[in-house]
């Protein structure tokens, strides 16, 4: 597929500036769904097993898409869910991560540290709110035993360097990764976490319930799975008897797949796979800059760091003196989408964000930019 094909997958109507928040639907994913949600109404078992075997083709796609092995690969609910089987296994230690960190992060730390009486949150706030290598080896101390981080940052859209903060944490210590607002768009090394977890309904543009996360034989060792469930066993379904937790990540499941889920997630994936991520990245880098051009050009101040490597799809804009309600206000009324929060307007393109939403974008900051000065 190339570029323009998979441009040509966006069915979203000019305008659309949030797909940090929700992805709208791939036409690819459209009609794959019509077909799945067919073949699931006859009752004949062949449909029902065509449908479920998108579980399996998720995993696989996700391990290649990861660089990591199948058998670490794991379904989830959601990237919430993927956390919180990382999170509660933790054993011992402080768990490090930024106070700034999307909630699902930071409640977590602390529920499981209340709940298990195991761990001790170390919450830090680094400069910027971005968790550079360098914030990270900083604070440190012997007690860390894991850091959790975004692999970009869903306020400041800063890119996190996986790699280099493996080299600062060293091979003791477990780094957990939600790329939840990175997976799919931009390249990273993912073999230098333990467990990566994610969801199809951003980036992927494939719905809700399409979410996954893979531990490393290394989180299996270390972590307790305490959160598996019936689909985490070793050997499968044990009737009339506890089993014990698989000994590999299948073990940090709960329940079965929601097999429609995967089948969405599936089409969201083919898309990616079949353009590239590196194509991806490539156009979104230079959308990115054009936001960025255009803040600079109307005297915008931009929070996200203006280096390609080190941002993906979000760019979040702080106008002076409080302007960031009057930005928000401007974009709506200009018929854009975007997250106003925290004293920020948060624009999130996508590599499909056409010429149109761009001049739409354009017009409204001039316009914001008018009254504001
Ligand atoms: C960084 C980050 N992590 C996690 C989530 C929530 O993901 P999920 O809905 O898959 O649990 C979000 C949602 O916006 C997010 O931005």
């Amino acid at each position: 597929m190339t570029i323009d094909e998979f441009r040509a997958t966006f069915a979203v109507e000019p305008g659309y500036l949030n797909w940090a928040a929700f992805g709208p639907l791939s036409t690819t994913v459209i009609e794959d769904v019509r077909v799945d949600a067919d073949l699931y109404v006859s009752g004949r078992q062949s449909g029902i097993d065509l449908v479920n075997e998108h579980a399996a083709e998720a995993r696989d796609m996700l391990s290649q898409l990861l660089d990591v092995p199948l058998d670490w690969m794991t379904y989830q609910p959601s990237t919430t869910h993927g956390l919180q089987h990382a999170i509660y296994g933790i054993t011992s230690g402080a768990v490090m991560a930024s106070t700034g960190e999307w909630p699902s992060i930071t409640v977590g730390i602390t529920r499981a540290a209340e709940a298990m009486g195991r761990i001790s949150a170390q919450f830090i706030t680094p400069p910027d709110n971005m968790m550079t290598p360098e914030a990270i080896a900083e604070a440190l101390t012997p007690e860390t035993s894991a850091v959790v981080v975004s692999l970009v940052d869903f306020r400041t859209g800063y890119r996190a360097d996986l790699a280099a903060i493996r080299d600062v944490i060293g091979d003791d210590r477990l780094l957990i990764v939600d790329a939840v607002q990175g997976f799919g768009v931009v390249q990273a090394d993912y073999a230098a976490a333990d467990v990566v977890t994610g969801n199809g309904y951003k980036w992927l543009r494939a719905g809700r319930g399409g979410g996954w996360a893979s531990f490393s034989d290394e989180a299996r060792n270390r972590l307790d799975p305490v959160l598996s469930n019936v689909a985490g066993l070793d050997g499968g379904l044990i009737l009339d008897a506890v089993g014990k937790p698989a000994p590999t990540a299948a073990a940090f499941q709960t329940s079965a797949p929601d097999f429609l889920a995967c089948a969405r997630l599936v089409a969201g994936l083919q898309d990616v796979v079949s353009v590239g991520v590196e194509s991806i990245e490539a156009e979104l880098g230079q959308r990115t800059a054009e936001v960025i051009a255009i803040a600079d050009r109307f005297d915008i101040d931009v929070i996200t760091p203006r280096g390609a490597g080190q941002r993906a799809g979000i760019v979040a804009l702080a106008p002076r003196n409080d302007g960031a309600a009057m930005l928000g206000a401007s974009l709506a009324n200009g018929g854009l989408v975007t997250t106003t929060r925290s004293g920020s307007v948060r624009v999130a393109v996508h590599a499909g964000t056409d010429d149109e939403t761009m001049r739409m974008f354009e017009d409204a900051v001039a316009a914001f930019a008018q009254h504001a000065h």
